[in-house]
């Protein structure tokens, strides 16, 4: 619901559980009143009456106070727009208009023919904001620096800063810190999102899992990005973030063109981290996630099985057995195209290798159908290997620097995506393929970071950083518009594409290459911090753990990890026992069971992933479901019981697995016993209201 004084310079913003309100004052400087607990209008209108402390020899009152501080003038902090027309830097605006539907407002600057809008939009109680620029001047205006929002947070003591860092095969790993005067600055100069960093924020100053306020803020960009949360002197805070790395220039902006921001969305919550989780994923679900209501249908993908060493009869006998234990998805990984036998080779050329697949995809299509399985296949669109057809008649094709050496990772180059010429050949290979053979998945990898992102011959090449983005951005729009029954998962070697704006056109996200179970839970508890499990790609592989630390777990341990998101089988089947595959076969019935109340519930995680016990739990109407951990018992000490969460205390609750029945007042205060006991047991435990 939006707001506005009768004169019309304050404005209000409100979700069902926290408001949002800004304030024009007397220069047009627009500041921030309030972001919190949901407050009336006439709150904000006295918050508005004295918004800006008189000026002091040093210091600016505009810093820390303003929405969206531009460059110029009386201001020091990191602007959050950065702009060059000719010899002139920076903006002086002028407040233009406003609008407002439902829930949504736009604010309407000027600077001599540059028109600033800023969007606010409330789904919920998480508030979205963007920024267009539309150059209606007669000069070009070069954009140094355009973020999709800057956010102000109240004044208090001590701050705390959570964010997610990783690396390849341990993303989101969740790490929090006291936040000390200056910067801290997170993204990606990589050209996608990156392994390093998830774009999201979380800041508190008491919270708990489940008590206390916590402001969360992530960014719907798949290219570079930067999010700067600053301290200022008088210990203000705010948070600023946007596409690019850095302020040298993100495109040029020609007199009669525009450029929109990401957006960057924000929220105040309350009910601790687990409360901010829980709205996150609500609000992806009902406004981000396309078909989110759908069940994720459980995959097997052939990588880990069977790696580069692909032929039709190995898939064939790998979908015998994945149908046989229940799988509903079957997905061709890697090494089906081209003359890719190896990472060598073939990326670019997007037809069916011809000895490998000498009738094309169709047979294998049809046998997985057959078996009453979806089916799908993997590709790199945005990659080239050096040794392909497609780079033999268009070397041109991929980002590099005139008479520099074009640096290859896993021997492959990255395409200029944002040539019209990439994006039709892109649009023409993908449509064709998924056009020739029945295909009902697209597993959309991306396995290498921008290194020599140049584009000779075009006079502002930093423009490709953004394009290549906005060129993905409508290649898969493209495909889904003419492909609406494929669903698509984005994955960038595991979780190096992960972010609202990939999610808001992708069906799931594939976590990590990290397979190993317990690893995996830690990966878990940090994804889930901002994303929801209806995303979340996990895979039971092999034991021992062949692609990283040789672990052995029990299928039991290796099922109940992968089941706390999207379940997906990894392993190479053929060489499964009788025994595991009716053990899996279990495995993947029981999650059938408890799938809508793990993608679709409400996510309470129980006890973090720190070496005893773990567990989370989803609740869904009356049904809830625990699965629990324990890494290692120690001492022969009991597991303690597990204090369950969101349930009805009045109520009583049947336990599916012991038939007893618990009352909702004993499970929140006293907890549930588990059975778990020595290393690396798992347990499923489902709760019925009766
Ligand atoms: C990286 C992905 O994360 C893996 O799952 C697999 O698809 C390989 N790429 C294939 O090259």
């Amino acid at each position: 619901m939006a707001e506005i004084a009768e004169n019309g310079r304050t404005w209000l913003l409100s979700g069902p559980g926290s408001s949002y309100a800004l304030h024009l004052a007397e220069a047009d400087e627009l500041v921030h009143l309030h972001w919190g607990p949901r407050i009336a209008l006439a709150d904000a209108e006295a918050l508005a009456a004295d918004p800006l402390p008189a000026y002091r020899p040093f210091e600016s009152p505009l810093d820390g106070r303003e929405e969206y501080p531009v460059e110029g003038g009386p201001r020091f902090t990191r602007p959050a727009l950065s702009v060059r027309t000719g010899e002139r830097r920076g903006t002086e605006w002028c407040f233009v208009s406003y609008e407002t539907d439902d829930d949504a407002l736009r604010l309407r600057f000027d600077d001599d023919g540059l028109a600033i809008t800023l969007h606010y939009r409330m789904r919920g109680d998480v508030v979205e904001r963007w920024v267009t620029l539309h150059n209606g001047g007669p000069a070009p205006v070069e954009l140094l620096r355009a973020d999709a929002a800057t956010w102000t947070l109240p004044d208090r003591d001590g701050w705390r800063l959570s964010q997610l860092h990783g690396r390849w095969a341990a993303e989101s790993l969740l790490t929090s810190a006291p936040l000390t005067y200056g910067e801290k600055v997170i993204g990606s100069r990589r050209g996608h999102t990156g392994h390093q960093h998830l774009p999201w924020v979380a800041l508190d100053t008491d919270a708990t899992e489940e008590r206390g306020e916590v402001y969360g803020c992530a960014l719907g960009w798949s290219g570079s990005w930067r999010i700067a949360v600053a301290q200022l002197p008088d210990a203000r805070v705010q948070i600023t973030g946007g596409a690019g790395h850095d302020d040298s220039g993100l495109l040029l902006l020609e007199p009669g063109r525009s450029y929109t921001t990401p957006v960057f969305a924000g929220l105040w919550s309350d009910g601790g981290f687990g409360g901010a989780s829980r709205t996150w994923h609500a609000y992806q679900r009902a406004h981000v996630i396309p078909d989110a209501d759908r069940d994720r249908p459980v995959l097997f993908n052939s990588w880990e099985a069977t790696f580069f060493d692909i032929s039709e009869e190995q898939q064939t006998a790998l979908a015998r057995r994945a149908a046989a234990i229940g799988v509903e998805l079957f997905v061709v990984d890697d090494g089906w195209f081209g003359a890719r036998t190896s990472d060598r080779a073939g990326l670019g050329d997007w037809t069916p290798n011809p000895d490998r697949f000498p009738h094309g995809l169709k047979p294998l299509a049809d046998q997985v159908h057959g078996l009453g399985m979806r089916f799908g296949i993997w590709v790199e669109p945005e990659m080239v290997n050096p040794d392909s057809d497609l780079y033999r008649a268009h070397p041109d094709w991929v980002q590099y620097q005139p008479g520099r050496k074009r640096t290859e990772f896993r021997n492959q180059l990255v395409l200029n995506l944002a040539r019209e010429d990439v994006q039709e050949y892109l649009w023409e290979q993908l449509h064709t393929l998924l056009s020739s053979a029945p295909v009902d998945y697209v597993k959309w990898d991306f396995n290498r970071c921008f290194t020599d992102a140049g584009w000779p011959g075009e006079p502002y090449p930093q423009r490709l950083w953004t394009d290549h983005t906005h060129a993905l951005y409508a290649l898969l729009d493209r495909l889904r518009a003419a492909h609406p029954e494929v669903a698509f998962e984005s994955c960038s070697g595991g979780g190096g594409r992960i972010d609202l704006g990939v999610l808001s056109r992708t069906d799931q996200v594939w976590t990590s290459d990290n397979t190993d179970p317990l690893d995996r839970l830690a990966i878990q508890h940090g994804f889930s911090q901002v994303h929801p499990a209806r995303v979340m790609a996990a895979w039971v592989t092999d034991s021992p753990n062949s692609q990283l630390n040789g672990r052995l777990s029990s299928l039991r341990y290796r099922f109940v990890s992968a089941m706390a998101g999207v379940l997906g089988v990894g392993g190479d089947l053929t060489e499964w026992s009788e025994e595991d595959l009716a053990e899996a076969r279990a495995w993947v019935d029981l999650y059938k069971e408890i799938r809508p109340v793990v993608q679709h519930g409400d996510l309470y995680r129980l006890r973090p992933p720190a070496g005893g016990l773990s567990a989370v739990q989803y609740v869904l109407g009356d049904e809830t479901v625990v699965l629990a951990w324990l890494q290692s018992q120690r001492y022969g000490e009991p597991v303690p019981a597990l204090r369950l969460r969101g349930l009805d205390p009045a109520a009583s609750y049947e336990c599916r697995e012991t038939g007893e029945v618990h009352r909702g007042a004993v499970l929140r205060h006293h907890g549930l016993r588990t059975g778990l006991r020595g290393d690396l047991d798992a347990t499923v435990l489902r709760l019925c209201r009766i």
